[in-house]
């Protein structure tokens, strides 16, 4: 199985921080045309737009259709702290909302599941696992027998350096670590996004991967103070292999298009 996972598009109307955000989002969306209409699933998690406004959402709408991907690879979303979760269901009325109307929803793919979370909290930047959502999330993880669980979220589920750096990742950390332990052999991997850096590593016992953001990519912060760090460096996307024995992320540098073949 090939998975396309693209996160933290921020479509914006103007340009910020003197990175066109739309560009770039076409630039990868024309990478993943020309290299990956093999794969079998496109995901891209959260901060969809910069400011969560429906002007925003029809640009990303209309840079989506204009890219004419077949049906199978019109992107699952998710929201991210900069999104707005009801404009978001204005523009995407087709995709479903849980009960308490947070956007989570669950897709099965032969023996695989993948569990899509919501963890925006409106009006702050760190991720929210409310109990609802982790009720939810435990309700749906029980449900799963002889399944593979792949798990997508916007922010980071474990601080990715220091915790005291990681003012901006998720809040419910604690509570969300006590299920994934209880399903720690199901869980197969988690892909999230939010803070604009390539990562992967294992917690608890699971992988996980994140892309950098396609508009402005950070680079990491090793220190035990907050801070984000801007780099010239390129934004990506990743794509990921499932294979029967082995889960493989590589990182897609969108812009570097030019190939060279060693030859002799
Ligand atoms: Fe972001
Ligand atoms: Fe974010």
């Amino acid at each position: 199985m090939k998975i396309i996972h693209l996160s933290d598009t921020h479509i914006n109307t103007e340009i910020l921080h003197n990175i066109d955000s739309q560009k770039r989002f076409k630039l990868a969306l024309n990478h993943i045309k020309i290299n990956h209409s093999d794969a079998d699933i496109f995901i891209i998690t959260g901060d969809l737009t910069h400011c969560g406004d429906d002007t925003s959402y029809q640009i990303f709408i209309n840079i989506l259709t204009e890219a004419k991907f077949p049906e199978h690879l019109y992107p699952k979303l998710i929201i991210g702290n900069h999104d707005d979760r009801e404009n978001f269901k204005k523009n995407f009325p087709h995709i479903i909302s849980d009960k308490n109307g947070f956007i989570q929803y669950v897709e099965h793919f032969d023996d695989k599941v993948f569990i899509f979370l919501d963890t925006n909290l409106s009006r702050t930047d760190e991720g929210h696992l409310c109990k609802k959502r982790l009720q939810w999330l435990k309700e749906n993880l029980d449900k799963q027998v002889n399944k593979k669980i792949y798990l997508f979220m916007h922010h980071n589920p474990l601080a990715l350096n220091d915790d005291k750096s990681d003012r901006i990742g998720l809040v419910q950390r604690d509570d969300l670590k006590k299920i994934l332990l209880q399903f720690q052999n199901t869980i197969q991997h988690i892909c999230f996004g939010h803070q604009h850096i390539t990562s992967s590593g294992k917690y608890l016992g699971i992988s996980f991967s994140s892309p950098r953001s396609t508009w402005v990519p950070l680079i990491p912060n090793f220190s035990d103070q907050y801070k984000l760090l801007t780099a010239n460096t390129d934004p990506n996307y990743d794509i990921i292999l499932i294979k029967e024995e082995s889960l493989i992320v590589h990182t897609q540098d969108f812009l570097k298009t030019d190939v060279n073949l060693f030859t002799g």
